[in-house]
């Protein structure tokens, strides 16, 4: 009996080596790469289609395409990578679309204490290999946080103009997403590639 627990050690290192070897042998660079650059594609189209919005329209017209723009743009860049692509959140106005799953939470509340470290929130990134329910994955996230285009929405009272609060309080009475400031993370943008 003893014999067989003695054996049994060399083969698991064996083997926790051979699983290391393979996760190295992973373009985890190239993944983190293409990830980041999926992650800002979909700020920047959804910055600029409420940017657009917020000129013509004014911001309580702005909300809705916040609203609508974003899950479209999420999907759209899903159907161009094959990567699931959605945005999530530790205080999400939508809760069916934007609450994090646990591995997001725990990154969302890595990337608070960073940002509130005074790191750069550009940088404000973190990717991994994931081997759970949905099998083996490189999971990636991509802190979005707020600039001053947002507060108009996500900000402090004082911020919000032409009836958004009150809009707001109506479509989302028990989120908020509010009292944000500039550098704050808001959300992250949440990337899993099948591996
Ligand atoms: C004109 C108003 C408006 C502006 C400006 C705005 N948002 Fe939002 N944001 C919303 C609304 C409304 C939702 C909820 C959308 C929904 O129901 O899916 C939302 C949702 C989000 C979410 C998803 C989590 C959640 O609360 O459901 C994140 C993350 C987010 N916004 C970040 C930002 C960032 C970062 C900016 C600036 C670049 C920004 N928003 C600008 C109105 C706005």
């Amino acid at each position: 009996m003893k014999r067989k627990v003695w054996l049994a050690i060399p083969l698991l290192l064996l083997a926790c080596n051979m699983a290391r070897a393979e996760e190295a042998a992973l373009p985890l660079a190239q993944y983190a790469h293409e990830s980041s650059d999926t992650a800002e594609e979909m700020m920047q189209r959804l910055r600029r289609a409420i940017k657009k919005d917020l000129q013509r329209n004014g911001p309580a017209s702005a909300m809705t395409v916040c609203k609508s723009a974003a899950p479209v743009i999420a999907q759209d860049l899903s159907h161009e990578t094959g990567w699931p692509v959605k945005r999530v959140s530790l205080h999400p106005r939508n809760v069916k679309l934007a609450t994090a799953d646990e591995w997001e939470t725990r990154v969302l509340q890595d990337f608070d204490k960073r940002a509130a470290k005074g790191e750069d929130p550009n940088n404000i990134e973190f990717g991994e290999v994931v081997n759970d329910a949905q099998g083996k994955s490189y999971r990636y996230m991509r802190a979005m946080w707020a600039r001053a285009v947002c507060l108009d929405c996500h900000g402090a009272a004082n911020y919000m103009r032409d009836g958004v609060q009150s809009k707001l309080k109506l479509e989302y009475p028990d989120a908020q997403s509010i009292e944000y400031r500039v550098g704050d993370v808001v959300g992250g943008v949440s990337i899993r590639r099948p591996l």
